[in-house]
């Protein structure tokens, strides 16, 4: 094991009974001996996890919550400081991407919904547990936003502007801590994971369409590690995220046009919605 800063530390995930972040878990657990503390509300993935784990299972503990809920980053911090826990890195990852579809239908429970978890969650996080990260000799604090964040989509205005809200208020916090903290970025582009559970019509075809353009799990987990093994500030991972994020700077708005473009002409199921006012 080649040495990483962040060899043995504490760290919390955020969404790590699933996708990235159980790799991300899995992967500081078994490659970097740090302790992961894991939240995420469904307790029976969150163990079964531990199980995987085997004798390496003591490196996991979990807390089962909503993140989306500030007393419960208030009582997590208080029960880290009372067990005598000093976590050395927040990663916050855990997220939703909500049914594609376009504004006029989106109800303002579901916008509500969408940003306490994809933005307020990790304010609600940070807020809690920055005194007691900032008592390592290591803080670090990495964000998961995505490649929304950078160009949107017709569709998808709310999870971009989740993601947009996250990666503006993490650009900022970077600024605020550059000589005490590591303060990440990552905007990973499409991620085969389960995240597309919510897009309920979602047909085999466009399942296929969406992993062409996808990267591996596995794949997007060791990007990540990488990015921040090397303290990066901002991470762009995926093909499509760079596509997007140099779209973006090159072309502007008529980036999100071509792109939205593509999505109405590829007449995909999970799109359906978007284009029919
Ligand atoms: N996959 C992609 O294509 C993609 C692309 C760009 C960005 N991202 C971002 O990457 C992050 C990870 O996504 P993923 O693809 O790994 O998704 P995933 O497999 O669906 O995992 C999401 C994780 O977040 C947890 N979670 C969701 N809502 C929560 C809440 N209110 N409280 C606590 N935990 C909650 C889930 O656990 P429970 O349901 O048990 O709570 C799960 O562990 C997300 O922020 C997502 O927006 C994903």
């Amino acid at each position: 094991m080649n040495k990483c800063w962040y060899d043995y530390k504490t760290v919390i995930i955020t969404g790590a009974s699933s996708g990235m972040g159980k790799g991300l878990a899995e992967r500081l657990i078994r490659d970097h001996g740090c302790d992961v503390i894991g939240i995420a509300r469904t307790e029976s993935k969150l163990q079964a996890f531990k199980e995987e784990l085997g004798s390496l299972g003591h490196k996991f503990t979990y807390y089962p919550f909503d993140v989306s809920v500030k007393e419960n980053w208030d009582k997590l911090a208080a029960k880290l400081k009372e067990e005598g826990i000093q976590p050395d890195i927040l990663i916050n990852n855990a997220g939703i991407l909500p049914k594609f579809n376009r504004f006029s239908k989106i109800t303002l429970d579901d916008v509500n919904h969408t940003m306490q978890i994809n933005f307020y969650s990790s304010l609600y996080a940070i807020k809690a547990l920055l005194p007691t990260l900032l008592k390592s000799d290591t803080p670090g604090i990495v964000n998961i936003a995505s490649s929304a964040a950078l160009c949107s989509l017709a569709g998808t205005s709310i999870y971009s502007a989740s993601k947009g809200a996250l990666k503006s208020f993490t650009d900022a916090l970077r600024e605020e801590h550059r000589k005490d903290c590591y303060v990440g970025l990552v905007c990973p582009g499409f991620t085969k994971t389960d995240i597309f559970r919510n897009q309920e019509q979602a047909s085999e075809g466009a399942m296929k369409a969406l992993n062409m353009v996808s990267t591996d799990c596995d794949k997007m987990v060791d990007l990540i590690e990488k990015g921040i093994w090397k303290k990066k500030g901002d991470m762009v991972f995926g093909i499509d995220a760079h596509a997007m994020n140099i779209g973006n700077k090159l072309l502007g708005t008529f980036c999100s046009h071509a792109a939205s473009k593509v999505l109405e002409i590829s007449k995909l199921s999970i799109f359906r919605e978007v284009f029919t006012p």
